[in-house]
C-alpha cells in the first residue's frame, strides 16, 4: 500500500481522510503539480515548485509550505515509496469550510501528496505514434492555472479515448492552445513550433525542457500561434507531458500525419531529451 502525505503526516493510503467539506470537493478550490521522479530523483523539482506558486497565486490561496520544506516532503515520499521511476501528485485545496462561495476566513489549507508508478507509453506505442483528434477548447480562461478543476479536461480526453485516438489537441479562436493533458509541438521544415504561454494553456515543464533542448543543440525553434491547417499540414506532431515525455501524433482526425510514421525530429530530440536525463541523473547524487 502506498505511503501519502496529508496536512503534515505520512499515512498508508487507505488510511488518508479528509472532510468532505474540503472546498477541494465541494468546489474544485484547488490546485496540483505532478512531478516525475527517475531512479528515484526529483526531474527539474525548482520548475515544478515554482509553477506551483503561481497557480496558488493565481487563486489568491498563500504558500503554506517553503520550497525546502516541500523537497523534505517529496523526497520523504520517494523514500516512504519504494524510489524508482514514480509520478508524485499533490494538491493543496483551501480547505475545509461551512459551503460558501466567499472565501473563508482563517481556514487551514489541505496538503495532499502521493507517489504512483510512473508508467511511460510502452516503446510498441511510441514507435507508432499515436492518434489525435481535435476538438474545440471548452475550458475556461485561466488555463496557466494548475487548478483541479478538470472536468472539461476529463470530457475532452474521453470523447478523443471514445473515437479511438489517446489525446484531444485543443483549438480556440482559430488557434491551437494544447491537448486535454499535454502541450502541443509541430515540426514545419525542421522547425519546432509550440503555441505561445499566456492564459490560454498551462506552461508545461516538458515543453521548456524541449525548447531549451532545441536552444542548446541549434534546433530552431519558434513560440509562434498554430492554426488548424498548420496543425494538419505539419511534418511532425507531438504532445508533451511530464508522465508522457514526448509522444508522436501520427494520425489526426482520421488521417496520417505525412508518412504515418513517428518523425526523425521526434526521434533526434526524444535522444536529446533521454541523454539531458541521464546527465541529470548523474549529476543529481540525491533527490
Ligand atoms: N498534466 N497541459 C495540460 C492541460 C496538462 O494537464 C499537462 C500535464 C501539460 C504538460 O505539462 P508538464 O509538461 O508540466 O507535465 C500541459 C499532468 C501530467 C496531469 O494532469 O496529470
Amino acid at each position: 500500500m502506498s505511503i501519502v502525505y496529508l496536512n503534515g503526516k505520512y499515512v498508508p493510503a487507505a488510511e488518508a481522510t479528509i472532510s468532505p467539506l474540503d472546498r477541494g470537493f465541494i468546489f474544485a478550490d484547488g490546485i496540483y503539480e505532478v512531478i516525475p521522479v527517475y531512479q528515484g530523483r526529483l526531474f527539474r523539482p525548482d520548475e515544478h515548485l515554482q509553477r506551483l506558486d503561481h497557480s496558488l497565486a493565481g487563486i489568491r490561496l498563500t504558500q503554506p509550505l517553503g520550497h525546502s520544506q516541500w523537497r523534505e516532503i517529496l523526497i520523504n515520499l520517494i523514500e516512504k515509496n519504494g524510489g524508482g521511476d514514480l509520478s508524485i501528485y499533490l494538491q493543496i485545496t483551501r480547505g475545509a469550510a461551512l459551503r460558501d462561495h466567499a472565501f473563508p476566513a482563517n481556514t487551514a489549507p489541505t496538503i495532499f501528496a502521493m507517489a504512483n508508478p510512473l508508467k511511460p507509453l510502452p516503446e510498441e506505442i511510441l514507435k507508432q505514434g499515436i492518434r489525435a483528434i481535435c476538438l474545440e477548447d471548452i475550458r475556461w480562461k485561466y488555463c496557466h492555472i494548475k487548478s483541479i478543476a478538470l472536468l472539461p479536461n476529463i470530457l475532452l480526453r474521453q470523447q478523443a479515448l471514445d473515437k479511438g485516438a489517446m489525446e484531444a489537441i485543443l483549438i480556440r479562436d482559430g488557434r491551437i492552445t494544447e491537448g486535454a493533458a499535454s502541450n502541443v509541438f509541430i515540426v514545419v521544415e525542421d522547425r519546432l513550433i509550440t503555441p505561445p504561454k499566456g492564459q490560454f494553456l498551462l506552461p508545461g515543464i516538458t515543453r521548456d525542457v524541449v525548447l531549451e533542448l532545441a536552444h542548446n543543440h541549434g534546433i530552431a525553434a519558434q513560440e509562434a500561434d498554430i492554426s488548424p491547417q498548420d496543425l494538419q499540414g505539419a511534418d511532425e506532431i507531438w504532445l508533451t507531458s511530464s508522465t508522457r515525455e514526448i509522444v508522436p501524433v501520427t494520425n489526426l482526425d482520421g488521417n496520417p500525419v505525412q508518412s504515418g510514421k513517428p518523425g526523425p525530429m521526434w526521434a533526434h530530440v526524444t535522444q536529446l531529451y533521454q541523454r539531458y536525463k541521464q546527465n541529470m541523473l548523474a549529476q543529481t547524487k540525491t533527490a
